[in-house]
């Protein structure tokens, strides 16, 4: 077989909110793609060999001089081209078509007719009279095609929905392929990066492990390799990953800091330290460093939540480091670790070589570790970089993997201590656990886990009376947050069933004598954040 990177797509990114959806759909359909800001260079272009291109949308205007422009290279190749919303625009415009700025966004459901026959739009079932109801976004509009090409569908109030070239292979469409709410959308997506670019779908769960292992192989030879585990998916993934490649040069790194969730040490040390416990992967070598006094006596009187991120990472940094040197210690010279392996994963290798231009859309990251790797002198092992979160979890079931850890809600780096408001203490810390606990256990009893993106108990250490038996408390509050999001970038709170909550809220008052009422957060995000700080 040939490399499974060489049939490849570029998709070009504009600013869209929806460009990775659009990777993300052609990945789904076997095909490997990369997104590149628009402002790449043209030999860019040509290096990157690639079979087709996309063009995503944007929030810009064709209509205005300083707008991003699709690179000369993409309209003087010879491969198919796929522009989308915007990019269909940046097509018509620079081909010699005309675009039109409406005072008007059309935004939501429209309903698509075929005007002309199409390879491309035959994927949604789009035939004269058989209306197709897609979703478009866009205040601008193509009213005039350029020269050679023909309009293939159309609404009421977009004339040209689609449209393509009489002989060339370059298509545009208006809607959005690339979300749910377009019908086949993802089966369009599927018939340009297959049937029309030609590719074979050959970037498959059981591939992409395969050339992984290589990749790892090549990279590292005989070094061992030292990885810090948290029991998330991605440093999950990366532990299985590497311990089928390279066995037992690998070393683990967890670090516990005290503020991790109930019984999260034992899982982890017994997932991986077993061999029963995990399908493929072998028992690992694991060095669990018991952290907690460490990290709460730096955390004394911080109330602030920044400095408590910012002390957190510091903290982990100086613990892992001197694990490391220990490790390193009990090797010989020849074998003193060489590489520091991370669960970096593709949209942060995206946001962090966003365009020139600049992005609109990153609206929170999150460095938990930043300065690990230049601190520690060693190469970096990334062996998730090209994954999407969705690959990263069908790689994981691959390796063998148990589903509750690989569809684990995200934990964050500084785990309850951004969950405790203001200063974290130990005994605030315990009492959390326990009240997460009960919320986790009742959402998987109800079946309701799988359903929420994410959900979790949070500290509020204010004073509130109750009464339980007959007995007057006046304890803390404990507040359940439970979201619904794709992206987590926007969420909605999930909309639990009352008589859950309630339940899960007796549990709590009864079981943890600490605690005296509990809420539940029904903040959107944005303006509110997921995480209380
Ligand atoms: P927010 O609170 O920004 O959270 O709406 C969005 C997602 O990011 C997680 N989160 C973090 N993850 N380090 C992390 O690794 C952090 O400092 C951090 N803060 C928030 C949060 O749990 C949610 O999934």
């Amino acid at each position: 077989m040939h490399n499974i990177h060489d049939q490849r797509l570029l998709i070009i990114d504009f600013g869209s909110q929806y460009t990775q959806l659009i990777a993300r759909r052609v990945r789904e359909c076997g095909v490997y793609c990369e997104i590149h800001p628009f402002d790449i260079d043209n030999s860019f272009v040509k290096d990157f060999a690639p079979r087709g291109i996309i063009l995503s949308g944007g929030p810009e205007t064709v209509t205005e001089g300083q707008t991003p422009r699709i690179p000369d290279a993409v309209l003087s190749c010879e491969v198919p081209v796929l522009g989308i919303c915007y990019g269909m625009q940046a097509l018509a415009s620079q081909l010699g078509g005309q675009v039109a700025t409406s005072n008007r966004r059309e935004f939501g459901h429209a309903n698509i007719e075929a005007r002309q026959d199409s390879t491309l739009l035959d994927a949604l079932a789009l035939a004269p009279g058989h209306p197709v109801d897609v979703w478009m976004s866009h205040g601008d509009k193509v009213t005039e095609v350029p020269e050679g090409f023909v309009v293939t569908a159309g609404t009421d109030s977009a004339p040209v929905a689609a449209m393509e070239h009489a002989e060339k292979p370059i298509f545009g469409v208006q809607f959005h392929p690339e979300v749910t709410h377009t019908r086949l959308g993802g089966e369009l997506l599927a018939k340009f990066a297959k049937t029309i670019c030609g590719c074979d779908g050959d970037w498959t769960p059981a591939n992409i492990v395969e050339d992984a292992i290589q990749q790892v192989r090549a990279q590292v030879g005989e070094d061992r390799v030292i990885l810090g585990l948290s029991g998330g998916v991605d440093s999950s993934v990366v532990a299985a990953l590497l311990s089928r490649a390279i066995g037992d040069q690998l070393t683990c790194i967890f670090v516990d800091n005290g503020l991790l969730r109930k019984g999260e040490r034992d899982e982890v040390e017994r997932a991986f330290s077993t061999a029963a416990g995990i399908g493929n992967v072998l028992p690992l070598d694991i060095r669990t460093v018991a952290a907690e006094e460490e990290f709460l006596s730096r955390l004394t009187s911080v109330e602030d939540p920044e400095d408590k991120r910012k002390i957190i990472g510091a903290t982990f940094i100086d613990v892992f480091q001197a694990e490391a040197g220990r490790i390193s210690g009990e090797q010989d010279a020849e074998h003193s670790i060489k590489w520091l392996a991370q669960g970096t994963i593709y949209p942060d290798v995206i946001e962090s070589a966003a365009s020139k231009y600049g992005k609109a859309h990153v609206i929170k990251s999150h460095h938990n570790v930043g300065g690990l790797p230049e601190r520690m002198h060693m190469g970096l092992v990334e062996p998730l970089r090209e994954l999407f979160k969705d690959e990263v979890r069908q790689i994981g079931l691959h390796l063998g993997l148990p589903r509750s850890l690989v569809f684990r809600h995200p934990f964050p780096g500084p785990g309850l201590g951004v969950r405790i408001l203001g200063e974290v203490k130990k005994s605030y810390a315990d009492v959390l656990r326990e009240a997460d606990a009960i919320f986790i256990e009742e959402l998987r009893a109800a079946d309701l886990y799988d359903q929420v993106s994410q959900a979790f108990a949070v500290y509020l250490p204010v004073k509130s009376v109750g009464v339980v038996g007959d007995a007057r408390r006046y304890e803390h509050v404990i507040a359940l947050r439970a979201v619904e999001t794709v992206d987590f970038m926007t969420a909605r709170s999930a909309r639990l069933p009352y008589e859950f909550i309630e339940r899960v809220s007796n549990r709590i008052i009864n079981e943890i004598a600490a605690v005296s009422r509990v809420v539940y957060d029904v903040s959107s995000k944005p303006p509110a954040t997921i995480e209380w700080e």
